[in-house]
């Protein structure tokens, strides 16, 4: 489905965003038609009136960006249901093109499927939505601004849609090596240099930590190197994403309820990779390395073990407590490697479903934000909200550190107590950062809001992307 700008497009459905503040006034046409099927203007709310062209979609405040999205997702979502080519849409554009950019993501994000293994997926006829330059409103719309945010939201959300791919797929077809495969084809395609290293290279390089993990699985691991170098570029950032292309929880094995939907374990490192691609097509003037640690945690014979002792890539000794705490023994060795490997760090920024305790702390909708360095958390949590996504910054403090403490090497892989799990974590990895870059790390605890198993938002079941737009954003204002 395409995203167009044409005023004078004929189109098969026309759209009407209808602000919920407005349906009492005289404003609104068909007011009474929508009165007698209660459409209230609330998020979601969708009138089809067929045989007029017209679908009525509420927007609930028109002062908040995400009622725009909402409303959009909710059009494409009904829109694509019925057996029609077109749709066109009055861009409602109050504040240069911000709306505009918001209804192009609703709509590009709400269109998603994932169909890959439907043997006869629904039959889909709509192609091209439009936007035309009406506007109910009597404002004046820029239309070169409102072009350019339709080109901008189809790179952006062809990138989340990418990730969401990757994490949808099966975990038997989306292994460390297919994942690898995946990267060096995008890699190829938008000029990143790829390199991808296996156990061997792990071995050499002394990342016990990752291998361990990795042991007891029939799919060797893989570690993605993608870098994006502009000219003359302004920072330099490295991204670090955990790539559990499935967890199982190794032999601290999760209950079966909570096994489910862990091939979604690599939504941190498939938006690291998504986020590398849309860099390099925005040509954003930032030097970028993303390191994604793929690997399964399975059970076996020759599986790490709690009561084991690793020596992690930097050389600290870690004692596993439990198998399950898997990802932040993958990323401590990625984080070492990235320190090592990219020069002139600027930023180093992880992402990874680390912990169900982050979920417990800020609901399924949020990711959290965890580092040392307060400007940098807040220019994360700008960039969230004005991508559209939803994070929160979870604080660390020295009793929690604490909670760390090994007997028997330099610390445990898992906190002693349960509480704060998403923070301790977090500190957990700040022992394989550098001293000299400590302020320049922040780790993002996307487990929430990467897999929907209901719908909401822009997302529909599944994979979300969760983070791409949200670094995007903050990769564009640095
Ligand atoms: N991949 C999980 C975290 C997770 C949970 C992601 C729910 C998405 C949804 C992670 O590897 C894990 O199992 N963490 C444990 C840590 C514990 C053993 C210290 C957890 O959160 O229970
Ligand atoms: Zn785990
Ligand atoms: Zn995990």
């Amino acid at each position: 489905m395409k995203i167009e700008f044409n005023a004078r497009a004929k189109a098969d459905i026309r759209v009407i965003f209808t602000l919920k503040k407005d349906l009492n006034g005289s404003f609104v046409g068909d007011r009474e038609l929508l009165e007698k099927v209660g459409f209230d203007g609330a998020d979601e709310s969708a009138a089809l009136f067929a045989e007029k062209g017209e679908l009525y979609v509420g927007v609930e405040d028109e002062n908040d960006l995400e009622s725009f999205r909402i409303a959009a997702a909710k059009a494409v979502g009904v829109l694509k249901t019925l057996k029609i080519k077109s749709a066109s849409i009055g861009v409602y554009d109050k504040s240069g093109a911000d709306v505009a950019k918001a209804i192009a993501f609703g709509l590009a994000l709400g269109a998603y499927e994932f169909v890959e293994y439907k043997s006869k997926p629904k039959e889909r006829s709509l192609e091209t939505i439009y936007f035309d330059a009406e506007n109910y409103y009597g404002a004046k719309i820029d239309e070169n601004a409102v072009k350019a945010a339709i080109d901008y939201v189809a790179i952006v959300a062809e990138g989340v849609n990418f990730a969401r791919d990757l994490v949808n797929r099966a975990p038997y077809d989306m292994t460390p090596s297919a994942l690898a495969n995946e990267a060096q084809k995008v890699a190829e395609q938008y000029k990143i240099v790829c390199e991808i290293r296996d156990e061997n290279y792990l071995r050499a390089n002394g990342m016990e930590a990752f291998l361990a993990v990795s042991r007891a699985s029939a799919c060797a691991p893989r570690l993605i190197h993608l870098t994006y170098k502009p000219n003359k570029p302004k920072k330099t950032i490295a991204i670090v994403g955990k790539g559990l292309t499935y967890d199982s929880g190794g032999l601290c094995l999760k209950p079966a309820d909570y096994m489910t939907t862990m091939k979604a374990d690599m939504s941190g490192g498939a938006a690291a990779i998504a986020v590398i691609t849309i860099a390099a097509r925005l040509k954003l003037p930032v030097e970028i390395h993303v390191v994604v640690g793929a690997t399964e945690n399975m059970i076996g014979g020759n599986a790490y073990k709690p009561d084991d002792v690793l020596r992690a890539k930097n050389g600290k000794t870690i004692e596993v407590k439990n198998t399950d705490a898997e990802g932040r023994l993958v990323l401590a060795d990625c984080l070492c490697y990235a320190q090592e490997r990219v020069s002139n760090l600027d930023r180093i920024l992880d992402l990874a479903t680390l912990t169900g305790a982050c979920v417990v702390a800020l609901g399924e909708y949020t990711s959290g934000v965890m580092g040392f360095n307060d400007d940098l958390k807040e220019s994360l949590l700008k960039a969230a909200e004005h991508s559209g996504e939803l994070a929160a910054k979870l604080p660390f403090n020295r009793h929690l550190k604490k909670l760390l403490k090994s007997e028997i090497a330099d610390i445990s892989n898992c906190a002693s107590v349960r509480y704060g799990g998403a923070i301790t974590a977090a500190l957990f990895l700040s022992e394989f950062i550098e001293e000299k870059n400590r302020d320049k790390w922040a780790h993002l605890d996307v487990a929430g809001p990467s897999y929907v198993e209901k719908a909401w938002g822009v997302n529909q079941f599944g994979a979300s992307g969760a983070a791409v737009r949200w670094v995007v954003d903050w990769l564009e204002r640095l």
